[in-house]
């Protein structure tokens, strides 16, 4: 059966809800197949006289209905796959609906499901419709209560937002509780957890003097792995009291991590679920981008609290309003906790590789759409990271002060509100006194602007001239595009370091800044975009002098980190065109004198030995070879390892005696360690294997010793055998440490591989980040192996959508997104992906992997 593209919804259709709902009583009556949930609404007509009450609904067997305590005749309402709909009712009345679901056949993860043999809900966007009858839309926001009865054995622990109330024992072995929320919410905010956890406690007091009973809930077992999460949640809420003024406002807060997940986490009013791979760590399991990813993770959900959850968005539209903005504030937060430089290079890097590409495929689409097929798939990394990005250019703009007094205006107008983008400019507008009408059309227009630089130096006047043309790309739907307002921090740096800097509005098509220098003067470096302003392409033409000179003469960090990897882009690219047989030793030189140089801040020196992976490298030449640019890629790597052979037996010859410590210091010994091990691995040297093994022998945390076997991973032979069989022995019974071995074979094996992987008893089509671990590694973070020109990675990768699609739509459309940049392939794997993707468009999909496939061969 071939599958039809669902149908789109528009910004522009927006209509209020025309009622309120003034009070939700849920009553859950809790078993695995089959749940009863009881909704009583107060509801209250706002709208129309004549306006129909439709409330959302899905998956739902109705048992009873009535209005103020009236059973209703089946002739009063309507009932669809989708809802119900009530034709004529009071202007104020409460309606109870009864009905009965199984959460243990629900695979999708969305609405209430069992993980771990516990419940557990997940409702943004649209899940909530899967538990009960109601207009299932943010907007629509009412006071909650929840009662929940369950055996008490199996589940002795009762979870809802809000606050805990009366709780107690009932008959056949059954408790219950009951759980009050005094914040107004939209039910994508609702949550519930009832099972048996190991529970990690705290406390924390507010900058008012509350004190705050803090909980993580865990697995059996795994208390003790909970402590950095709660390390994290402590800091966070320190940092939005001190950074932005915000307070939390509940008595309780509770995280539980489950390990069935479709995302990373979420931010449930008080009641914060999370994926486990997100909440648990130690020094022997977690490596130190697990610690930095919880960290992060923890703080963006807490931040909801305030940006999303007291705030919330009027539609779906708008979702960059808490995302973009609560990634901006995660991103700042790590930024304090570590080194604020590393932490703008990681985001970079992130969003050129995810980012970026989606802006240049199909599935490119502006930070706030106008439409969308299916809500699942609005969660993207241009809605996050631009929308991210855009939040960051905007306080360049205002200045901190500035942008703080908007902040305080749009938390005092809009608190219990769900509002737009529109809504949130006019709070900086009205502080600033600003006019953002051209800046946001950062929301409207998708594809990433180019701006191509000119620079001229007469030597007699001393006039530098420096001309900024931008361009923003054609994406579907959008042809024609207006010049946006570009924030760039800007300098000229002399050779003796010294230098002048602003910031420059680019808000035409072209613009030239010209500039006289004293007397005496050389040609200055124009330093452009410092500290990645503003999220574009920038197109420059320097000389290879120029670019060695800026490695050397740079102040910004990121722009000297940059200028080390436009050096190493152009060397692969050139290595892989077969225009350049062997890597310019000069060229080497320079980055392997770079990273020594650095290494007074391991942290940076590792970034700057960490050569552009083939996802960044993508967009660079049209059409692009995956398999040339990672051979390439392998080459200048080996290189480098020659210059730096000796640095790195050194570094990694010494072993720390120090005490294991996640944080930032320690964290930078060892990422400077794993690029070295990256580096050795990719070598060919002969000894490989056997130092890798040895790494992987005396490696005393999951950082290096993942390294090592990642290494190992890539090669051939008996030590890669060794190391494999071992650490699956040692770590069978760890799930999420067994998805890193997973992990490290899809991200370094090719089609055969992945199909061993899947046939593996542990492989579990139910659990997203074992999926994950198989078919993301393979297909997002191994581009040579997934883009084989016989198209042997897309057919394995094709086998296990289908099947995760059947299961869980969410994560089935989540994979598909990796043929995103099919049409920028070189001729054979473009044919065999698009012949893939025919196949795919032809099979039953889910409504959310439809909309993907339709809109990638769009
Ligand atoms: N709102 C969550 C976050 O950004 C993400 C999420 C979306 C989780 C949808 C689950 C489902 O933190
Ligand atoms: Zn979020």
């Amino acid at each position: 059966m071939r599958t039809e593209a669902p149908v789109a919804v528009q910004l522009s259709d927006y209509t209020a809800y025309p009622f309120e709902i003034e009070q939700v009583d849920l009553r859950f009556d809790l078993h695995p197949d089959a749940t009863l949930v009881r909704a009583d609404l107060k509801i209250r007509r706002t709208g129309a006289a004549d306006a129909a009450l439709e409330l959302d609904g899905e998956a739902l067997e109705l048992k009873s209905i009535a209005i103020d305590g009236a059973p209703l005749p089946e002739s009063a309402y309507e009932l669809t796959e989708s809802g119900l709909t009530l034709q004529d009712v009071p202007n104020a009345f409460t309606l109870v609906t009864e009905v009965e679901i199984a959460p243990s056949k629900n695979t999708a993860l969305s609405g209430l499901y069992m993980s771990g043999g516990r419940f557990c809900t997940q409702c943004e966007a649209i899940g909530f419709r899967r538990i009960t009858f109601y207009p299932d839309r943010p907007d629509v926001m009412s006071r909650f209560t929840v009662r929940m009865t369950a055996d008490k054995e199996t589940y002795p622990i009762l979870l809802s937002n809000g606050t805990p109330g009366e709780t107690g024992d009932v008959d056949d072995g059954r408790h219950f509780a009951v759980w009050d929320d005094p914040h107004k919410k939209p039910a994508y905010l609702f949550a519930l957890c009832a099972g048996d956890y190991d529970v990690y406690r705290d406390q924390f007091t507010t900058m008012s003097g509350k004190v705050i009973d803090l909980a993580v809930h865990v697995d059996k077992g795994d208390a003790d792995r909970a402590a950095w999460a709660m390390d994290s949640l402590k800091r966070s809420m320190k940092w939005d009291e001190e950074t932005y003024g915000r307070e939390y406002d509940l008595g309780v807060f509770n995280i539980v991590a489950v390990r069935d997940f479709n995302f990373g986490a979420m931010e449930n009013k008080g009641l914060n679920i999370f994926n486990s791979a997100y909440v648990l760590a130690d020094e022997a399991s977690a490596t130190d981008a697990d610690f930095e990813a919880i960290e992060s993770i923890v703080a963006h959900e807490y931040f909801h609290n305030w940006t999303g959850n007291r705030i919330t968005c009027r539609d779906w539209f708008q979702l960059c309003l808490k995302e973009g903005l609560t990634v901006f504030r995660d991103q700042n937060f790590s930024a304090d906790m570590r080194s604020r430089p590393v932490q703008r290079i990681k985001d970079v890097i992130r969003l050129r590789a995810r980012q970026f590409a989606e802006d240049a495929g199909p599935l490119a689409h502006s930070v706030r759409p106008e439409t969308y097929g299916a809500i699942d798939n609005l969660y993207t990394a241009t809605v996050y990271e631009k929308g991210a990005e855009v939040i960051g250019m905007l306080r360049r703009i205002l200045g901190e002060e500035t942008y703080r007094k908007g902040m305080d205006l749009y938390f005092d107008r809009h608190d219990g509100q769900a509002v737009t983008i529109e809504d949130f400019y006019a709070c900086f507008e009205e502080v600033s006194g600003d006019d953002f009408t051209q800046f946001r059309l950062w929301y409207s227009q998708a594809g990433t602007p180019e701006v191509s630089v000119e620079e001229s130096w007469n030597p007699e006047t001393r006039e530098v001239a420096v001309t900024l043309k931008q361009r923003v790309p054609a994406t579907p739907g959008q042809t024609n595009k207006k010049p946006m307002l570009i924030p760039m921090e800007m300098a000229l740096i002399d050779d003796e370091g010294n230098m002048a800097e602003w910031i420059t509005l680019f808000e035409d098509e072209e613009l030239t800044l010209t500039f006289d220098l004293p007397e005496g003067s050389e040609r200055p470096l124009v330093s452009i975009n410092r500290d990645f302003t503003a999220p574009i392409r920038l197109k420059r033409n320097l000389d290879r002098e120029t670019q060695l000179a800026m490695i050397r003469l740079e102040t910004d960090p990121f722009n000297q980190w940059d200028a080390v990897q436009a050096l190493a882009k152009q060397e692969i690219l050139a290595l892989s065109e077969g225009s350049q047989a062997e890597p310019d030793d000069a060229l080497v030189d320079a980055i392997a004198a770079a990273v020594t140089g650095a290494s007074d801040d391991p942290a940076f020196a590792a970034l700057l030995a960490r050569l552009p992976d083939v996802n960044e490298l993508f967009l660079e030449r049209q059409p692009a070879d995956p398999v040339a640019l990672d051979a390439a890629r392998k080459k200048l790597q080996a290189a480098l390892y020659g210059k730096l052979r000796q640095f790195a037996d050194s570094v990694l010859g010494e072993s720390s005696t120090q005490a294991y410590d996640p944080g930032a210091e320690q964290a930078g010994e060892r990422a400077l360690r794993t690029a070295l091990i990256g580096l050795l691995a990719a070598s060919g040297a002969d000894e490989a294997g056997d130092r890798l093994l040895s790494l992987y022998k005396a490696a005393t945390n999951m950082t290096e010793k993942l390294a090592a076997l990642r290494g190992l991973a890539g090669l051939d032979g008996e030590a890669r055998e060794t190391a494999l069989a071992d650490f699956e022995a040692e770590w069978t019974s760890n799930p999420l440490v067994m998805d890193k071995w997973f992990g490290v074979q899809a991200g370094t094996g090719d089609a055969a591989t992945i199909e061993k992987l899947a046939a593996h008893s542990a492989f579990d089509l139910r659990n997203p980040n074992r999926v994950r671990s198989v078919a993301a590694a393979f297909a997002m973070q191994n581009l040579a192996g997934f883009h084989a020109p016989d198209g042997s990675g897309y057919r394995v990768v094709e086998d296990i959508i289908l099947k995760a699609d059947k299961v869980n739509p969410a994560l089935g459309a989540r994979l598909l997104t990796a043929f995103e940049q099919w049409r920028s392939l070189e001729p054979k794997a473009k044919a065999e992906a698009e012949a893939c993707l025919r196949r795919l468009q032809a099979a039953d999909l889910s409504k959310n992997s439809a909309d993907i496939v339709s809109r990638a061969l769009g």
